[in-house]
């Protein structure tokens, strides 16, 4: 499996595929139930049509974005998803370095194997931290302590799991702690000798890298999983619990998981500076829209002064453009960046970060938009026929 022959997303998720027993390679790509959440997050952007415009200047394209005061490389970052270094050892490790070298942010999850301030060592500016409510609400605002500390420079609480979901995939495969190791379980895993090999030379599933502290010393990864199992989700979170946390952080904060623009007036009222739409990659509630579909409603809401991330479905540079022509000022990647980290490791989150730049850059090149600046709603068909549709309107009442 060689990344460097990977050309785009697919290719790695492919490898990622090949490396994993299938208990876990379906953790990565499950949804939940019947699974119509992935579909609504692919449709939403398959539908997306972009009109390009021609004898545009764009000989010197540049991709830039800057989100919270601060610019990055590229308008995309790397979202949270816990347990990575399930997939391969270290591999929040290699997803913090990848983001300090490519110079865009990466969102390391609560419940990542690796410690946020071993992340912070690798990428200083480039770390931003996610937050689960814990039932015990001294740990969530200690580890706001902790974000502070070790110089975090966002922090997003999420909002999207007040209950764990119904992972149908998860269930009926016995991915549980320990793993529910059955005949055909370790019979399929056995053609995945790499994976198989490091885990069982690291005893197992891995540690909880931010909740080992929390436990008592000497604990093991399950006995520091179990704790968090107890504390997270945690169904009786409020609003309060929220402001309690945007009075701890004195940097950015945002909220991820928000869907409804109601829910947007709130938060940005109790002064959160940014939301991240997304419905967690279909893991959630399997009937919940797809982020672009209530981006538009969530940004008239809020205003242009919020920062709007989103995510949910971002598999080519196209989808990152089509978010942001809808009115997303950022984009995070989950699971294309996931399946680098799995398929090769540091090399592989580079690759997945690049095939996402080179795409946009050339979709950029292909629509006639010399920078990010230049995009928006212009861009779209639904735009673009309206408009011609109201000149024709116009036209034919000028007439008569
Ligand atoms: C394996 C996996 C683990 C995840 N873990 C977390 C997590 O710990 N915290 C969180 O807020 N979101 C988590 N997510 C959701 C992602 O942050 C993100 O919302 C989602 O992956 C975006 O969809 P995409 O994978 O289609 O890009 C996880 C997603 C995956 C695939």
């Amino acid at each position: 499996m060689n990344i460097d022959s990977a050309i785009n997303i697919d290719d790695l998720k492919r490898m990622a595929k090949r490396r994993l027993p299938k208990i876990m390679f379906d953790f990565i790509e499950g949804g939940v139930e019947d699974e119509t959440g992935l579909r609504t997050n692919a449709n939403a952007f398959r539908d997306l049509r972009l009109v390009p415009r021609y004898y545009i200047d764009t000989a010197k394209r540049e991709q830039r974005a800057t989100i919270f005061g601060r610019t990055y490389a590229s308008p995309f970052g790397i979202a949270p998803t816990g347990m990575a270094g399930a997939f391969r050892k270290d591999a929040e490790l290699y997803l913090a370095q990848a983001a300090n070298d490519a110079d865009v942010p990466y969102l390391m999850s609560g419940a990542a194997n690796a410690s946020m301030e071993a992340g912070a060592k690798l990428a200083p500016k480039n770390l931003w931290y996610q937050i689960y409510g814990a039932k015990d609400r001294s740990f969530q605002l200690d580890l706001v302590k902790r974000a502070i500390d070790c110089g975090v420079t966002a922090l997003a609480v999420t909002c999207d799991v007040p209950v764990s979901s119904n992972r149908e995939r998860n269930r009926r495969n016995g991915f549980v702690r320990p793993l529910k190791m059955t005949l055909p379980t370790i019979l399929e895993a056995m053609l995945h000798p790499a994976w198989v090999i490091n885990y069982y030379r690291q005893g197992g599933l891995p540690m909880l890298g931010n909740w080992e502290r929390y436990a008592t010393k000497g604990s093991t990864p399950d006995q520091v999983a179990d704790l968090f199992a107890k504390q997270t989700p945690d169904p009786s979170q409020t609003w309060r619990d929220l402001e309690a946390i945007r009075n701890a952080w004195p940097g950015k904060l945002m909220v991820k998981g928000i869907m409804h623009p109601e829910d947007a007036r709130t938060a940005t009222g109790m002064g959160i500076d940014g939301l991240i739409v997304s419905n967690h990659g279909g893991r959630q509630l399997d009937t919940m829209p797809s982020p672009l579909d209530v981006l538009p409603m969530i940004r008239s809401a809020v205003g242009p002064d919020v920062a709007l991330l989103l995510d949910s479905g971002v598999r080519r540079g196209s989808d990152i453009v089509a978010a942001l022509c809808l009115g997303a000022d950022f984009v995070l990647t989950g699971r294309a960046t996931l399946y680098g980290a799995t398929a090769g490791g540091l090399p592989g989150v580079k690759k997945a970060v690049s095939i996402l730049q080179r795409e946009i850059d050339l979709v950029l090149g292909q629509i006639g938009a010399l920078n990010l600046d230049a995009l928006g709603p212009h861009y779209l068909l639904d735009t673009v026929r309206a408009e011609e549709e109201r000149r024709n309107t116009g036209a034919m009442s000028s007439r008569r």
